[in-house]
């Protein structure tokens, strides 16, 4: 994303009938405060023309490899560059095709080829050309690569009396799935603030298939990214192994085990807040074994376990790169507030939001979470709530504190 929330889109359109659409998609786009660049292959040129789709981008539109003038004055790489996301739409079957096999004899594979930004693809064909093995298999490629797709949508086709999976998705789909991929930077009152967040359980390996792991859903860590997100903060969630989609906009590091997950936040951006929801494995095997451990032995195996690093002590008290507010979770089962008080010392983090995770509760895996903020000045007990309100109200108290220690300083 760009420092400003103007985020830039590279759309390629690709040669089909729905090549039109892409009017649309344009203007629906720069309505919303995008901006939007165009590269047209040469069978796009059949269906819309570069003068049309130039006015509604208000920018050149680029579809020469080889044109001089334009690679001397902004080059494949340059376009990729410039980009916070490509699109691809119309994507035919051919597009798909050369992008799997990687091609690069025009414009537009070319920076796909080149790029390193996310690429999402509005795939659009007739529907058999769209349930050939051939596209399957493309798609497949495409989608293990990384590359995100939104549509095809059912429908009637252009060719008469044809129906089936094939119609390019509509432009509000497309445009919410731009939104999940880079997400909408709203300007709130963490613009220009970077929060890191950890979420979910780690698993901590016994042999190649078995581990040791918690009931941590990451539903909590997850809505306070994305709570913290909407308040305009760059955001790093460093998550452990979960089951829930990326929140929109925000940069999602997966990781399996603690030791991964400390060396993932060491290694991100200095934070102005982090906040560790994770339900980190406070043990590890020893020597997790390098074979699956067989049945059939005399004994059973014993397993010698070992302290994991504490990422949230570890964050807490180094000097260099502690972030301003550092916020721990304390998941207990009884004498909740005794605990957590217990620990916003021990560990040396500035708040606690603690819970209580007995199994009656339901806190542990489920939707909502009855939460004690407790800070230096004492503990403030929040009503059950759903964990998205949970994550609001504490990310709006992160924010405020920020503010009002910054204009301290
Ligand atoms: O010590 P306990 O696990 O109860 O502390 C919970 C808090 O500490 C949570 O914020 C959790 O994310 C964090 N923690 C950690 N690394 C560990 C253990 C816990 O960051 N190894």
């Amino acid at each position: 994303m760009t420092e400003t929330s103007q985020r830039r889109i590279l759309l390629i359109i690709g040669g089909g009938i729905a090549a039109y659409k892409c009017l649309d998609l344009i203007r629906r786009l720069r309505e919303r405060g995008d901006a939007v660049r165009c590269v047209m292959t040469k069978a796009a040129s059949q269906f819309v023309t570069k003068l049309s789709v130039g006015a509604l981008t208000n920018d050149r539109v680029f579809s020469d490899l080889f044109d001089l003038n334009d690679e001397r004055e902004i080059g494949h790489i340059r376009l990729s560059r410039e980009a916070d996301l490509i699109v691809v739409a119309p994507a035919t079957a051919d597009l798909l095709a050369k992008m799997a096999g990687g091609h690069a004899d025009d414009l537009a594979t070319a920076i796909l080829m080149a790029t390193d930004k996310p690429v999402l693809v509005a795939a659009a064909m007739n529907p058999r050309m769209w349930s050939h093995p051939a596209t399957t298999r493309n798609v497949a490629l495409l989608s293990s690569d990384g590359i995100s797709f939104v549509g095809p949508a059912a429908g009637e086709m252009a060719e008469r009396g044809e129906a089936g999976i094939g119609r390019l998705a509509e432009t509000l789909e497309i445009i919410a799935a731009i939104d999940r991929v880079i997400g909408r930077a709203a300007k709130g009152p963490l613009t220009g603030h970077h929060v890191l967040v950890t979420a979910g359980p780690t698993h901590e390996p016994i042999d190649p298939v078995r581990y040791i792991a918690n009931r941590s859903s990451g539903k909590q860590g997850y809505a306070i990214a994305a709570a913290a997100r909407a308040l305009g903060a760059d955001v790093t969630l460093v998550s452990g192994p979960v089951s829930l989609p990326d929140p929109a906009g925000v940069k999602v590091i997966r990781v399996e085990t603690a030791a991964e997950m400390l060396s993932a936040v060491l290694a991100a951006p200095h934070a102005d807040i982090g906040i560790f929801a994770a339900a980190v494995a406070d043990w590890r095997v020893a020597e997790a074994a390098d074979e699956k451990i067989k049945k059939g032995a005399a004994a059973a195996p014993q397993l010698t376990l070992t302290e994991n690093p504490d990422i949230l002590k570890t964050m807490s008290q180094r000097t260099a790169k502690r972030p301003a507010l550092v916020i721990g979770f304390a998941a207990e089962t009884e004498a909740v507030i005794a605990h957590a008080t217990a620990k916003r010392k021990s560990k040396g983090c500035d708040w606690i939001a603690a819970n209580d995770v007995s199994h009656e509760t339901g806190i542990m895996g489920g939707d909502r979470n009855t939460v004690h903020l407790i800070t230096a000045d004492g503990v403030e007990s929040w009503p059950d709530m759903a964990k998205g309100d949970v994550a609001k109200r504490l990310v709006s108290r992160a924010a405020e504190h920020l503010a009002r220690t910054q204009v301290d300083v």
